[in-house]
């Protein structure tokens, strides 16, 4: 089957939200997805895109038909003040009938080669731990897991916890 990756384009905000939809199921996590198509296009396409994404589209049957797209990864910059610039891999997902096909594999391969251009030195991410397919997919392409080799643990103040944190509003 063929198939062609290429960055996302605004236009490319609703595939992006059913991908995410479907990772999140397919992560029984479905219920927390609150992100709008709206809010998706502000955050990724405006002047500070708060993240990017490369597409995997298959072209439909016959020429007319439009390609779909059926997979992408999610990606934005961080830094380590110890080793400099990181890719952060925030989403990977190919749907089940065009899984094993050696798409997820060039996924990574543009991200490596996106991450070796930019000079970053690693590229970070989190697997639910229930996930073990994808934790083993992540081994064999020789990923090492911090929270069992250097104890890290994963935090989050949520909205609540800031807004008591932050300065009150004004009486
Ligand atoms: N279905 C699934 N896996 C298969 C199949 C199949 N029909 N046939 C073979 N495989 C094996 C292959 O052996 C291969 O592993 P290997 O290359 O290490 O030997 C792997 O599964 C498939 O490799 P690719 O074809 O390169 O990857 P694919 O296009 O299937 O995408 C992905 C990999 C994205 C992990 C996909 O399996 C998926 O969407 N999984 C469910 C969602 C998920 O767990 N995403 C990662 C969450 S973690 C995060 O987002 C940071």
């Amino acid at each position: 089957m063929e198939y062609k990756l290429r960055k996302a384009e605004p236009r490319d905000v609703s595939d992006i939200l059913r991908l995410v939809k479907e990772l999140a199921t397919y992560e029984r996590m479905e219920d927390q997805v609150m992100m709008t198509e709206a809010e998706l296009l502000e955050d990724g396409f405006g002047d500070t895109p708060f993240y990017h994404c490369f597409i995997a589209e298959i072209q439909g049957e016959s020429s007319s038909d439009d390609p779909k797209v059926v997979g992408f990864v999610m990606y934005y910059f961080t830094y380590d003040p110890w080793v400099g610039k990181q890719l952060y891999l925030e989403e990977f997902y190919v749907m089940r009938e065009y899984r094993g096909l050696g798409i997820g594999s060039e996924l990574l391969r543009n991200l490596s080669d996106l991450a070796m251009k930019t000079r970053c030195t690693g590229m970070m991410f989190v697997v639910a731990e229930n996930n073990e397919p994808s934790v083993q997919y992540y081994k064999r392409r020789g990923a090492e897991d911090l929270s069992q080799e250097e104890g890290w643990r994963l935090f989050r103040f949520d909205k609540d916890s800031l807004v008591k944190m932050g300065t009150p509003p004004e009486e």
